[in-house]
C-alpha cells in the first residue's frame, strides 16, 4: 500500500506534492514525508499522522524545484516519524520513498549491509543503504540503483533522489502500481494519476521491473539491464470534479448518493443504439465455453461475488465458486476442465487478487477482471476486462464500486444466458432501471436513516441477519459497519444463527434483519422472533409487498434478483451516520487502506 509522488520542473515542488498526497491517502495515512532537493540540498519532513499534519511541519520558506513525497500504511515497524518515508542513506546523500514490500530485506541486510546500523524498522531502508553501497564501491548512481533493483525480491514503486545530481529523480516499480506523468514544463511520478492531475492528464505506464530516469525535460524507461524501452504518454480520463466534495461533507456521503446514476451509466455503457447488450465476443466467448466459473475477490467486493454468484447460476446456468483472494492462493480447490477466473477488484490493484491471477495464468487459464480502474494491473494482466463505470471512488469504504459489480455481473449473467439460447421472463435494462430509481428513493431517505442510526446502532455490537441474497447484503451491511464506526458487526444467515451466535443475544442486542425475498419472508421473520424472545431490539428492513406490520422501513419493490443493489443502501447509510454520531473519520477509517497493494 501506501502512495508515493515525485515532481520535478520549474515550480515550487513543495505545493504540488502536498496536494498529490492529499489525493493518494486512501493507500495509506498513518504517517507521511517530503523530501525537498534545493541548491542547498535535500530537506526531509516527515512526521506520525495524516498529510494535515505534515503541513504543519513543511517549512514554508523551502522552495524546491526537485521533491518526492509518501504517505504510509505501515506493515514493517509501527507508525512513528523514524520510520516514516522518505529514508536516506548513511551519509545522508540519496534520499527514497517506497510502496510495497521488500520480501528479503533481512537476507539483504545480512548478505550485503551486515555492519551497517538501521535506523528505521522499515524494509524500505535497506534499499537505500544498498544503492549508496554500490555508488561507494564505484557505480554509477543509476547502474547501481539497478544493481539493488535486481537484489531485491516483492513488490516496489520506488522515486530517489540523489543529493548530487538536481536534475532527476530515479524511478523503478514491480507489482506496486506507478506512473510516470509528461507536462510542457515539468515531469511527474505518482502511485495513482489522480494525484497529479492538478499538472497533466498525460501519463506513461510503467511495467514490473522497469526503471525510468526522469529529468524535467524526459523520461528515459529502461529494462533492469539497461535496455532502452519506448513508450507514449495515454490520457487519464478522471474527471477532476471526480475527485472533488463538493458540498458533501464526506466523500463516503457523496459516492452513496451517486450510486442511482452509476447504475444509469452502466446500463448506458452495456448498451448499444438497438437496446442489445454491449460485451466483447471474445468474453461472451468465454462464457459460454467455460465449464465452471472461479469469482476471486477481498472485502466487499468479494461480497459483489457472492450476488454475482447467484445471477450467473440463476440466469445462465453455470456452476460458479467464489473465493477469498488470499485464500485460494494457498490452498486452490480442485479446478474444473475448463474453469475460467473472474476477479472483482474496485482498484484493480489489490495484491492477494493479483497473486491468484498470477498463479492461475501460469496454469494457463483464462481470467476476467472487473474493475473501476482500466488499466490497473488486474485489468492488464487478465486476458477481458469489464469496467465498472462507477468513477473514482475515494472514501475507503466501497459503496458505489460494490453495486457497481453487482450490475455489472447481473449484465454479464444476462448476455451469457442469452448467448446461450436460454430465455428470461424479464427486462434486465427495465428491472436495473427500477432498481437505480429505488436507490434514488433510499438516497432522499436519509433523515429516516439517520434516525435507525440512533435508535439501533449505539451498542458496542450489532447483528445483521438474512436469508438467500439478503444474507450476502448482510455481510456487506457488517463490513460496511465495522469498517467505519468500529462498532463489532457481524452478518449472519437466518438460520445458522441458533446453531451458535444467539449465545450472544441479550437485552436490547440490535438485529437488523433484511426481508426481501418473497419465498424466505416468513422464515426470517421466525428467525426474527426468537432473538427478540431472548431480548434483542429488531430492526426489520422489508421490501413494499412482503412488509408486516411494525417493520422499520419499507423499501420500494424491486425485481428480486437485482434487491442487493437497493437493500445495501440503506445499511450503507445507517453505518454511515453510526459513525458520524460516534466521531469518527468517515472517509479515513482507522488501520483500514482503500488500495491494499500487500499480500
Ligand atoms: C480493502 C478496502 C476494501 C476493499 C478491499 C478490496 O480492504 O478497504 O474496501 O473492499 O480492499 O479492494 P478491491 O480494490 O480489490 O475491490
Amino acid at each position: 500500500m501506501c502512495g508515493i509522488v515525485g515532481y520535478i520542473g520549474n515550480n515550487d515542488s513543495k505545493e504540488i506534492l502536498l496536494k498529490g498526497l492529499e489525493r493518494l491517502e486512501y493507500r495509506g495515512y498513518d504517517s507521511a514525508g517530503v523530501a525537498l532537493l534545493d541548491e542547498e540540498g535535500v530537506h526531509v519532513f516527515k512526521e506520525k499522522g495524516r498529510i494535515a499534519t505534515l503541513r504543519k511541519i513543511v517549512d514554508k520558506n523551502t522552495h524546491a524545484p526537485v521533491g518526492i513525497g509518501h504517505t504510509r500504511w505501515a506493515t514493517h515497524g509501527v507508525p512513528n516519524r523514524v520510520n516514516a518515508h522518505p529514508h536516506q542513506s548513511a551519509s545522508g546523500r540519496f534520499t527514497l520513498v517506497h510502496n510495497g514490500v521488500i520480501e528479503n530485506y533481512e537476507q539483504l541486510k545480512r548478505e550485503y549491509l551486515p555492519a551497517h546500523s538501521f535506523t528505521s524498522d522499515t524494509d524500505t531502508e535497506v534499499i537505500v543503504q544498498l544503492v549508496e553501497k554500490f555508488v561507494n564501491e564505484g557505480k554509477s548512481v543509476e547502474e547501481a540503483f539497478r544493481t539493488a533493483l535486481r537484489a531485491l525480491k516483492g513488490s516496489y514503486a520506488i522515486a530517489l533522489l540523489d543529493n548530487e545530481n538536481k536534475d532527476v529523480i530515479y524511478v523503478a516499480k514491480n507489482k506496486s502500481p506507478l506512473l510516470v506523468g509528461v507536462a510542457d514544463d515539468c515531469n511527474v511520478v505518482a502511485s495513482d494519476a489522480m494525484a497529479m492531475l492538478q499538472v497533466t492528464d498525460q501519463f506513461v505506464e510503467l511495467m514490473d521491473q522497469e526503471m525510468v530516469i526522469v529529468t524535467k525535460e524526459d523520461i528515459t524507461i529502461k529494462d533492469l539491464k539497461g535496455n532502452l524501452i519506448q513508450r507514449r504518454p495515454f490520457t487519464a480520463e478522471i474527471d477532476a470534479s471526480d475527485i472533488e466534495k463538493g458540498t458533501y461533507p464526506h466523500y463516503m456521503l457523496k459516492e452513496i448518493d451517486e450510486q442511482p446514476f452509476v447504475i444509469r451509466r452502466i446500463i448506458q455503457e452495456y448498451q448499444d443504439e438497438n437496446g442489445n447488450l454491449k460485451l466483447d465476443d471474445s468474453i461472451r466467448e468465454a462464457m459460454k465455453d467455460t465449464d465452471r466459473i472461479y469469482i476471486v475477490a477481498c472485502g466487499t467486493s468479494y461480497h459483489a461475488g457472492l450476488v454475482g454468484k447467484q445471477f450467473i447460476e440463476k440466469l445462465s446456468n453455470i456452476p460458479v465458486e467464489v473465493h477469498i483472494a488470499s485464500e485460494f492462493v494457498y490452498n486452490m480447490p480442485l479446478l474444473s476442465q475448463k474453469p475460467l477466473f473472474i476477479f472483482i477488484s474496485q482498484s484493480g490493484e489489490t495484491a492477494d487478487s493479483r497473486a491468484v491471477l498470477v498463479a492461475v495464468k501460469k496454469l494457463g487459464y483464462r481470467a476476467l477482471t472487473l474493475t473501476n480502474v482500466p488499466g490497473s494491473t488486474l485489468s492488464r494482466e487478465a486476458d477481458y476486462t469489464l469496467p465498472l463505470y462507477a468513477g473514482p471512488e475515494i472514501a475507503v469504504a466501497s459503496t458505489k464500486a460494490y453495486t457497481a459489480q453487482m450490475a455489472v455481473l447481473a449484465i454479464l449473467a444476462v448476455d451469457t444466458a442469452r448467448a446461450k439460447g436460454i430465455s428470461l421472463d424479464f427486462d434486465p435494462i427495465q428491472e436495473l432501471s427500477i432498481a437505480a430509481n429505488a436507490m434514488e428513493v433510499l438516497c432522499d431517505s436519509k433523515e429516516e436513516m439517520e434516525k435507525i442510526a440512533g435508535e439501533f446502532l449505539i451498542h458496542r455490537n450489532a447483528f445483521f441477519l438474512g436469508r438467500g441474497l439478503d444474507f450476502y447484503v448482510c455481510l456487506e451491511g457488517a463490513l460496511k459497519l465495522k469498517e467505519i464506526s468500529y462498532i463489532q458487526a457481524e452478518g449472519f444467515a437466518g438460520g445458522e444463527l441458533k446453531h451458535g451466535p444467539i449465545a450472544l443475544i441479550e437485552t436490547d442486542t440490535p438485529v437488523i434483519a433484511l426481508a426481501t425475498q418473497a419465498a424466505l419472508n416468513l422464515n426470517i421473520r421466525g428467525n426474527v422472533k426468537e432473538v427478540v424472545a431472548r431480548g434483542a431490539n429488531p430492526c426489520i428492513i422489508s421490501m413494499k409487498g412482503l412488509e408486516h406490520e411494525g417493520d422499520r422501513f419499507v423499501i420500494p419493490a424491486v425485481h428480486e434478483l437485482l434487491t442487493p443493489l437497493v437493500s445495501v443502501v440503506p445499511l450503507q447509510l445507517i453505518s454511515y451516520y453510526a459513525a458520524l454520531h460516534r466521531g469518527c473519520d468517515v472517509d479515513k477509517p482507522r488501520n483500514l487502506a482503500k488500495s491494499v497493494t500487500v499480500e
